[in-house]
């Protein structure tokens, strides 16, 4: 069937009528090239299938939950055992201690974990957490990193006011310097450090944590008594089957949770450290959803295959092929890509391409081709992605390379679309200085 987006423009329509925008955040296809379906009918391993019926290898993993494949069939097994019991009642199911016992035992620093919904309801609780248990008020974050869309770290800040970020301190991530020079403009009053799993900014290249930064983040913080805190939400069990900073041998007092924890169920988690327990018991934090009982039983399926089947290895393996091949097809054609982090969760930017057109059309001919790639945010690949998946892929690709090739010369995004572009890069600096 050649592909079509007929449906999708339609729908986009309707919901014009009936959403603000027809689409909010990062799903709006306002931010990705048209050709973008903004809506999906199912879902499976690896693919995903548009409203108009096209199918696609999937690079996004619905932004980083699906880790395992979509409808991972132990964990909806799990989940159709626990739909015929019960999901939102009164309180939580006795499963929640379980998760909660499992939880701990996999992650290093944890000795205990809170559960939520969102990632920015775990990073907001990290916030809380440590301005409890420090009576102090200052929270140092990255420059550019993303922890979530409350009004304290929403990136964009229409719509909020600057008193709501009045404590919020910035410094450049891997840079020991910067970090140590936020402490001293923040005084004695800084409750904690959030260090996301590794750098991930979006437009960027991704940077692993150097052991320097994190073991500085962690002298500083003893030093002083504020709370470390790791924001591994995104990169939570893609990178390690414990906390990612675990990979630099740092533990944290806290860490957030969010995306891969329930294989796409809604669940995320704040886990802390005995140090961290008392300021963690003493904050009002709940939610009408956040003790349903299906997303907990497909995270303890979830766990379940993250501690006992090679997943992780598997898609090393896979994003390791797809990162050569791109690598090898690049160069044939003639440019010059920066695939950067790591390999299951790949950045793909193109050199020399100031305003990402090149990077745009690239992906925007590999999608009508089949292959669902993001071209500023970084990718995910799950568990189900095969070797032969990931062959498929490279066809489309080298077809996508060169029909840029081709049409470099005269290549020209549509104004609008730059402008879109230019809008969301100074938006995004903007709020982050
Ligand atoms: C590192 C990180 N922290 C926090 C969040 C917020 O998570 P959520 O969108 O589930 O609120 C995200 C979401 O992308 C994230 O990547």
């Amino acid at each position: 069937m050649p592909w079509t987006n007929q449906r999708n423009k339609q729908l986009i329509e309707r919901a014009r009528r009936v959403i603000p925008g027809g689409m909010y955040g990062h799903q709006s296809t306002a931010i990705l090239p048209d050709v973008y379906p903004q809506f999906f009918t199912r879902a499976e391993g690896a693919r995903l299938w548009d409203a108009d019926g096209n199918e696609y290898i999937d690079y996004m993993c619905a932004f980083g939950p699906n880790l395992l494949g979509y409808r991972h069939p132990a964990v909806e097994a799990a989940v159709s055992a626990q739909r015929r019991l019960g999901d939102t009642m009164n309180g939580p199911s006795e499963i929640m201690v379980e998760l909660a016992e499992q939880f701990v035992s996999m992650v290093s620093h944890a000795d205990w974990v809170i559960f939520c919904k969102n990632g920015t309801d775990a990073t907001t609780m990290a916030m809380m957490t440590a301005r409890s248990h420090t009576k102090k008020r200052k929270i140092l974050v990255a420059h550019k990193a993303y922890h979530g869309s409350a009004p304290w770290c929403n990136p964009f800040t229409n719509g909020t006011v600057p008193e709501e970020r009045a404590h919020i301190l910035h410094y450049e991530y891997n840079n020991p310097a910067s970090l140590q020079d936020a402490f001293r403009t923040a005084g004695d009053d800084v409750a904690g450090v959030f260090g996301s799993a590794f750098r991930h900014d979006v437009f960027e290249n991704q940077d692993l944590p150097t052991r320097e930064y994190a073991e500085t983040a962690r002298r500083l913080c003893d030093k002083t008594g504020a709370l470390l805190i790791v924001d591994d939400v995104r990169g939570g069990f893609r990178v390690a089957r414990d906390c990612s900073w675990s990979r630099v041998d740092v533990q944290p007092d806290l860490s957030a949770w969010g995306k891969a924890i329930a294989n796409g169920y809604a669940l995320s988690a704040l886990a802390g450290s005995e140090k961290a327990r008392a300021g963690a018991q003493g904050i009002f934090v709940t939610g009408s959803y956040w003790f349903q009982a299906i997303p907990m039983a497909a995270a303890i399926a979830t766990l379940n295959e993250i501690r006992n089947s090679d997943y992780l290895e598997r898609t090393e393996k896979t994003g390791a092929m797809l990162r050569e091949g791109l690598a090898s097809q690049a160069a044939n054609y003639g440019f010059s890509l920066r695939q950067t982090g790591p390999v299951q969760m790949p950045m793909i930017l193109f050199d020399d391409d100031p305003d990402l057109r090149l990077g745009y059309c690239w992906v925007a001919e590999a999608l009508t081709r089949g292959v669902y790639i993001h071209p500023w945010h970084n990718n995910f690949i799950c568990a189900a992605l095969t070797e032969s998946d990931v062959k498929l892929t490279l066809d489309a690709t080298d077809q996508a390379f060169s029909v840029l090739k081709k049409r470099r010369p005269t290549l020209e995004p549509p104004e609008q679309l730059k402008a879109r572009f230019d809008r969301l890069h100074e938006a995004t600096l903007t709020a982050a200085n």
